[in-house]
């Protein structure tokens, strides 16, 4: 499925219920119809699905999931399988959140693992790639992403890359408030798509790569005017449908 020019993702994490979903989908629904060229993807908890599906059908919005078992199917206790998300519409899956990787001590492996499951099925993969202040800090943070890159490269192949999205989420800039900068989110963008072209130049020229933390109405005008930026996976916003339309319309 080709990746359109840009894109704004909203990562409700875990937040919602029917009610509210309803409602937040129908705010998003009234203003968006004008926006038909920027794509809107709604990535929703798993049991919200159905009604999203429901909600979002034949509409122009695409909605996906937070995450993916890296097993096909069987005795799995509490896993969600690639083929249960298709068989409610999904078409986009993030994965490898760093509120999970943290949580719950998800190696780049088997990131890489639930990576390839999306691609097997037909999925669109997020892939959320970023480093800790720390890191940051102590100027490593392209060997962290590099790492988190060369484990996919090093296991599948570089042409897993294509029509993939990749998000730059620095781990500091999640929930805080505090974006990365322009520069700062440049920079890293063209490090991704480097890294990429290296080992396979046809993947990353269809590579999409977008950029997460902190997204705001204010900062989605200069983040999303980058060329190097092909949109943003948003949190908080997009949970305030006004927000979360100011930061689609800011998509140029
Ligand atoms: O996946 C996007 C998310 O991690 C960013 O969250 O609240 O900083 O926009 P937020």
């Amino acid at each position: 499925p080709s990746i359109p020019h840009k894109l704004v993702v909203a990562n409700w994490k875990m937040h919602g219920n029917l009610a509210r979903n309803q409602v937040l989908i129908k705010e998003y629904l009234q203003a968006l119809n004008p926006l038909a060229q920027t794509k809107v993807v709604v990535c929703v908890p798993y049991p919200y699905l159905a009604q999203i599906q429901i909600l979002l059908a034949n509409t122009g919005v695409a909605w996906g999931a937070q995450n993916l078992a890296k097993f096909e199917q069987g005795a799995h206790t509490g896993e969600v399988s690639a083929e249960m998300l298709k068989d409610f519409g999904a078409q986009y899956v993030i994965i490898g959140h760093s509120e999970r990787s943290t949580a719950y001590c998800e190696s780049d492996e088997n990131i890489a693992e639930k990576f390839m499951m999306a691609k097997r099925h037909g999925l669109t993969p997020i892939l959320c790639v970023g480093e800790t202040l720390l890191e940051r800090e102590a100027g490593v943070m392209t060997r962290v992403v590099g790492k988190q890159l060369e484990t996919i490269i090093r296991l599948f192949g570089a042409g897993a890359f294509a029509e993939s999205i990749v998000s730059y989420e620095p781990i500091w800039a999640i929930g805080t408030g505090l974006a990365a900068s322009a520069e700062q989110a440049v920079a890293m963008h063209q490090f991704i798509r480097d890294t990429v072209a290296a080992a396979d130049s046809a993947a990353a020229s269809t590579l999409k790569i977008l950029y997460g933390g902190s997204v705001n109405p204010q900062n989605a005008v200069q983040l999303l005017n980058q060329k190097e930026i092909d949109g943003a996976l948003v949190g908080r916003c997009s949970l305030d449908a006004e927000q979360f339309i100011k930061i689609c319309q800011a998509v140029p």
